[in-house]
């Protein structure tokens, strides 16, 4: 097992990496419990499916008593309906002011809890065991939680952070194939930004025995980068390299068509490819990143022009005031923002006949 520490003013807490570490839960759970009422669990059908006998063997090992909110899977239910259905599960389960929550299952459970837990009788304690590649790099650490609002996603939120965090590499076997591939789009992401070593592991080996280690790699970059920045205000924002582009894909096409992690992987791209344009990024780093993505299976390049994203920008606009904060690598391992005008944005991502015509 490895453990890293998120230093924190307000406490630091664990992330724990291990395969196994799921049988030993109710273990890990015993010092965060606190009252002698019911842990509430937060899931979804098709973790609880998969893990619910182990999950309960765990804890029954350690004589914790738990009540599942199981959700149906996806994004749906990560918004006020499913919030208002969870908290009654709290109030049916009488948890306190000093109980506790878990959130089993990957990003949306994450957010859902998390959220759940921050404003129930103004903050209850909660651990994180994510079981998607996603929540076990991303979205667990760092406590951003929220639910989905209908003008859209993550509108309603807090910073809220976990207590602890579980992460189980064997849970990711039964993960489809197609989610963790979104999930090693953000596995390159922390290689492309930070690490140069992690992205050169990522080219030399694909080998899914790695992943501890890989996870670990990149829950230190988060750590580290999380406890320097919580409140997302300057260098935790080199964590939406792509993202900026990714979002407008994910919102041009409607969520669902691409994953997340697909629209990221075409985001890195135009954005590496946008630093070589304007002489920001060392020439052959968006090549290099293209081909360790195409390595992990992830398309590289998205199949329009870039130029169209812009209207699926309008939030941007209307929130930044004219400019949006791009994240542009220097070179691969190096990253860092730069506020750019939209009209800019706009002439640089035209093709060159047509960004010519303008002028
Ligand atoms: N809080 C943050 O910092 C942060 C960061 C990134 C993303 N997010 C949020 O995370 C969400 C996406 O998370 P996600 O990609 O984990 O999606 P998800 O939670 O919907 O999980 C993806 C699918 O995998 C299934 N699944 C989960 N674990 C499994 C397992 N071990 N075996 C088999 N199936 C399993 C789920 O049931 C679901 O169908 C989005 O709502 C996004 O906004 C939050
Ligand atoms: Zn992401």
């Amino acid at each position: 097992m490895k453990t890293l520490t998120v230093g924190l003013p307000d406490g630091a807490y664990e992330i724990r990496i291990g395969n196994g570490l799921l049988m030993e839960l109710g273990a890990a759970l015993l010092p965060f419990r606190g009252e002698e009422v019911p842990v509430v669990v937060v899931t979804d059908e098709n973790v609880w499916a998969h893990y619910h006998a182990p999950f309960a063997a765990a804890l029954a090992a350690a004589g914790i008593a738990f009540v599942p909110a199981v959700f149906p899977a996806g994004e749906t239910n990560k918004c006020l309906g499913g919030l208002g259905r969870l908290y009654d599960v709290f109030a049916e389960a009488g948890l306190p002011r000093g109980g506790l929550v878990v959130a089993f299952g990957g990003g949306v459970i994450g957010d859902l809890a998390g959220f759940a837990a921050a404003t129930w009788m103004r903050g209850v304690r909660f651990v994180q065991v994510p079981t998607t590649l996603l929540a076990q790099v991303d979205s667990s650490v760092g406590g951003k939680t929220a639910v989905n609002h209908t003008r859209g996603k993550n509108l309603i939120g807090a910073f809220y952070q976990p207590k602890l965090v579980v992460i189980d590499p064997e849970t990711l076997r039964t993960l489809p194939a197609r989610e963790v591939r979104g999930g090693m789009a953000e596995v390159i992401k922390y290689g492309a930004i930070r690490s140069r070593s992690l992205f050169d592991k990522l080219d030399r080996d694909a080998d899914p025995a790695a992943l501890p280690e890989i996870i670990e790699a990149c829950c230190r970059v988060k750590a580290g980068i999380v406890s320097r920045d919580e409140r997302d205000l300057g260098e935790r924002m080199l964590l939406n390299f792509g993202h900026t582009f990714g979002h407008a894909i994910e919102r041009r096409h409607g969520y669902g068509h691409y994953t997340h992690g697909e629209a990221v992987a075409f985001g890195m791209v135009i954005a590496a490819r946008l630093g070589e344009c304007l002489a920001l990024t060392q020439p052959g780093a968006a090549d290099a990143l293209r081909r360790l993505l195409a390595r992990h299976r992830l398309e590289p390049d998205y199949p329009e022009a870039p130029g169209a994203l812009m209207s699926a920008m309008e939030s941007d606009k209307k929130s930044g005031g004219g400019g949006v904060r791009v994240v542009f690598l220097r070179r691969i391992g190096e990253a860092f923002t730069r506020e750019m005008r939209f009209a800019d944005l706009e002439a640089a991502l035209a093709p060159p006949g047509e960004a010519s015509a303008q002028r």
